[in-house]
């Protein structure tokens, strides 16, 4: 359905903006989402011309592929000219009256009916500052129309200051009108994982604590910190994974199944998951939770995450966290849910394993201990996508013997070029207001004060890194925390 609606972007000269936010509202325009009443306003402190502004949004397109195979050549060009730019400073109090101005004349010139989306592609000490302004100088409207906030992440650095941020743009954004991206809840992949469990009669009826062993996910990647060792410094891999990516994937997969598969009733079911996963006490995190940091590779051609540009030469940042989450969700309660994220892994792969129960008799064998095969689902998300399903059936001749085999579903590259890019699905459902696929505040305050223990408990000691060979899966210890309950890690490259 087309929405008419006028986007103000903050930060529109920044990368974000560039080789997502353009792009992704380009597609939404070719496939018609984005009819001809929508315009665009940028701002940024530099003093750009609209001709400028147009041309930038054009390479933005061009450089993000877009510019091939189209029958109409014209449309980057009609698509640009509904961009406007605004110089803009976000202490400046005059600077939001200029910008009503623009946005009022823009919303009569395009008949936008008082639609608005206020996209904040900037760091997030800025946010409070622009919602407070954005209310005190009259940018949201009071008609029918709606006001929407889009905002990213990193939403605070621990529970506090993530209160304080969302403290500061409540007083101007009511909950339903703040959409939290986390660009992960935007992947097909991730959205598919409810309507594995609730749509098959088979995964829906083994989704529990009597036939679930572990539950196992993996965000491995192969790159280093690249380009952005200014922020990761104050990151980390808890931080920068864990407690938005990992938790949402959490959440999904131990959720309680919702009566109705509507935005309010799915973000109770998540609310509700992440506040049963276990808090833990120092101790705990100590037995539970596993930090570690890249050294160089093997062949000593990659550099440690120390020696990079950028980072501080003791630093004891984690580029990997391996760790013990425990849900006390009815229906799981109790099933360990190993997880995993880490820099200059083996290789860049996001997948899920659910680990089945194994405790049959083995009837097959003389002698009823020795165990089959475990049965295991891995919900492959990036760069593969689809699922492994892996059960015994007979082989060969001799005697009734059972091994495993692979069943396997991989979405073609002709099947993944067709599925819109995170962020055109979620500024596409911005539009439709529609949160299915937004954290909500309690998901992200719940997630901070479960990180928070294990960080603070971190903060207190000193690692010994690097603790892992660049190329590899990351610190022994991470092996060993399944090894000490008698499980292994089911991706094992
Ligand atoms: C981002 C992190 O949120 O996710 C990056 O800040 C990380 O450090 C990235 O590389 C991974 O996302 P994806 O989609 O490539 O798995």
């Amino acid at each position: 359905m087309n929405q008419k609606a006028l986007f103000i972007i903050f930060g529109g000269t920044g990368d974000l903006a560039y080789r997502k936010l353009y792009p992704a509202l380009f597609n939404l325009y070719e496939k018609g989402y984005l009819k001809e009443d929508f315009a665009v306003i940028g701002t940024a402190r530099r003093p750009w011309s609209n001709d400028h502004y147009h041309e930038v949004v054009m390479s933005a397109i061009e450089d993000a592929g877009r510019d091939s195979g189209r029958t109409n050549d014209d449309l980057p060009r009609k698509f640009a000219n509904h961009f406007y730019y605004q110089s803009h400073n976000v202490d400046d109090v005059d600077h939001y009256v200029a910008l009503r101005k623009l946005a009022d004349e823009l919303d009569e010139k395009y008949q936008l009916e008082g639609n608005r989306i206020f996209y904040l592609a900037m760091a997030p000490r800025f946010f409070g500052t622009i919602a407070g302004h954005l209310k005190d100088q009259q940018l949201l409207t009071d008609g029918d129309g709606f006001n929407r906030l889009i905002i990213e992440k990193p939403f605070g650095r621990d529970y506090p200051s993530a209160k304080e941020l969302n403290d500061s743009i409540s007083g101007s954004f009511k909950e339903e009108q703040i959409f939290r991206i986390d660009h992960y809840l935007g992947k097909e992949p991730i959205q598919s994982i409810a309507g594995l469990r609730f749509g098959n009669a088979l995964f829906n009826s083994l989704w529990s604590k009597e036939h679930i062993d572990n539950i196992q996910i993996t965000l491995a990647e192969s790159l280093g910190v690249e380009e952005r060792a200014g922020y990761y410094e104050t990151a980390g891999a808890m931080r920068d994974m864990v407690q938005n990516h990992i938790m949402q994937i959490v959440s999904l997969l131990t959720m309680e199944r919702p009566d109705v598969f509507d935005p309010s009733h799915l973000r109770e079911k998540k609310i509700e998951a992440v506040e049963n996963i276990q808090m833990y006490s120092k101790e705990e995190v100590d037995q539970n939770f596993v930090r570690g940091q890249y050294g160089e590779d093997e062949f000593k051609t990659q550099l440690a995450y120390r020696d990079e540009e950028g980072t501080d030469d003791n630093s004891q940042i984690e580029t990997f966290v391996a760790g013990k989450l425990i849900t006390h969700n009815p229906s799981l309660d109790g099933v360990p849910i190993y997880i995993r994220t880490g820099k200059r892994l083996t290789k860049k792969s996001t997948q899920v394993n659910i680990v089945f129960k194994n405790n049959d008799k083995n009837i097959f064998s003389d002698n009823p201990d020795e165990k089959l095969e475990t049965n295991v689902l891995t919900m492959h998300i990036e760069p593969d996508q689809g699922f492994t399903l892996e059960f015994n059936t007979k082989t060969g001749n001799q005697g009734y013997k059972l091994s495993p085999v692979h069943l396997r579903y991989r979405k073609t590259a002709a099947e993944k070029a067709r599925i819109p890019d995170a962020y055109e699905g979620l500024i596409r459902d911005a539009l439709a207001g529609d949160k299915t696929n937004f954290a909500h505040w309690h998901e992200v305050a719940q997630a901070w004060k479960i990180m928070d223990v294990v960080r603070n408990t971190w903060d207190a000691e000193t690692p010994d890194f690097p603790n892992y060979v660049s190329g590899s899966m990351g610190p022994q210890a991470a092996d060993d925390l399944l090894t000490r309950d008698g499980r292994e890690w089911v991706f094992n490259p």
